[in-house]
């Protein structure tokens, strides 16, 4: 299954472009840096142990208050420090909105993305070229960790820091400020053969692809539709979405259903891979890349405008075509199922209790 994965995203790279000698590195990256920090053992205990981590968790036991008594300033620290933050990273909160969503995602939410070696010796989920490069802000939490740490030593988890620090983003990205869910425990272990099992989308999947593997984690067509909002904030850098502008399907020419404005508007800010003059500079999902609104539903409706082919495909479907509409008419709605969905996201399959650990620093098991 890995291999055919790793097939899979290799045949996509080198059709993403005019010209093959040309092809970029898939943004996703082989961020070889991480190889040489893991410490090579693997054993019959160990791989017993990354079957528990796949199979193993559950969704409860969050609550509201969870550091009360062992950090009850803990949302306030994660608010101050992130206010701070982004004065001078505007992108900070739709880096830590995509990271949760790849913690998620892969086993659930664990902090195993922010892992920066496995005792295993086995590649970490953040290495995988489903993570790669363009996966952004296991420094955000780290600062934001090293704030609690400070105040609370060993008290809060990773998880619950970056599941906190993206409760705040969104209220500073305009939604409404809700108290955060606590208790998630952190993994022991990330693996990068697991994130590249089907459980990471990649932006050339087909609709039912998507709707496969939104469904296979809990999520209804309807909530899909919904979470792809967060592509109202942060951006996608050229290569991911090259091919609908030069070359879509090997034709030579643009994407069909991208109005020739969009076209025009994208390729003045990505050139051409064949040419000298490209570089690969990321581009807005819309023109509020820091504000959760409905622009990026709005611009499909009225300007047939998206970035990923993923994207691309709500509009093309009759199950997500009215979710698109009704989201588009009404912001407030959307702001409010976005957060909602959310809080089911960052609870996807949490280890509580006893499992995991809380660990003191977010590259390492303790
Ligand atoms: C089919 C599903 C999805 C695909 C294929 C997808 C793919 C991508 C890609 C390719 C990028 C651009 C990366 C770059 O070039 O830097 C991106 C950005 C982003 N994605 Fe998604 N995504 C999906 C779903 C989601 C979901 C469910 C969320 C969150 C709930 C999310 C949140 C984000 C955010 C916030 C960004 C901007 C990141 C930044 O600017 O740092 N995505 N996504």
């Amino acid at each position: 299954m890995k291999m055919a994965s790793i097939i899979l995203v290799t045949l996509f790279l080198f059709n993403l472009v005019f010209v093959p000698s040309m092809a970029l590195p898939f943004g996703f990256g082989f961020p070889g840096d991480y190889d040489q920090q893991q410490p090579p053992q693997d054993n019959e205990q160990n791989q017993d142990k990354n079957q528990k981590l796949v199979n193993d968790g559950n969704n409860g036991n969050l609550r509201v208050g969870f550091y009360k008594d062992s950090c009850p300033n803990a949302e306030n620290i994660v608010a101050g420090a992130l206010a701070e933050i982004s004065k001078t990273n505007p992108n900070a909160i739709a880096n830590l909105i995509r990271l949760q969503f790849h913690d998620c995602f892969v086993v659930g939410c664990d902090a195993s993305i922010l892992l920066d070696y496995s005792p295993t010796g086995d590649k970490v989920e953040k290495s995988s070229m489903f993570n790669g490069q363009l996966l952004k802000g296991a420094d955000i939490i780290d600062d934001i960790k090293s704030k609690l740490e400070e105040q609370c030593p060993g008290a809060v988890s990773c998880s619950d820091t970056l599941a906190f620090s993206v409760n705040e983003g969104m209220a500073i990205a305009g939604l409404p400020r809700r108290a955060a869910l606590g208790g998630r425990r952190d993994s022991i272990y990330s693996l990068a053969s697991v994130a590249e099992d089907n459980n990471l989308p990649m932006p050339n999947w087909p609709l039912e692809k998507m709707v496969e593997l939104f469904t296979r984690k809990g999520f209804t067509i309807e909530e899909m539709v919904i979470l792809l909002g967060a592509h109202s904030v942060g951006s996608a850098h050229c290569d991911v979405f090259m091919e609908r502008i030069y070359n879509f399907a090997n034709t030579r020419k643009p994407d069909a259903t991208l109005p020739t404005p969009v076209v025009n508007e994208l390729q003045q800010i990505c050139q051409n891979p064949g040419t000298p003059q490209f570089r690969n500079p990321p581009v807005n999902f819309d023109e509020t890349p820091t504000v959760l609104d409905n622009l990026f539903y709005k611009n499909m409706i009225t300007r047939n405008k998206t970035l990923l082919i993923t994207d691309a495909h709500l509009l093309n479907d009759p199950r997500t075509i009215p979710v698109v509409q009704q989201m588009a008419g009404d912001e407030g709605l959307w702001q409010k199922r976005f957060a909602e969905v959310m809080v089911k996201l960052s609870s996807l399959n949490v280890s509580t209790g006893t499992d995991g650990e809380v660990r003191k620093t977010c590259r390492s098991t303790n």
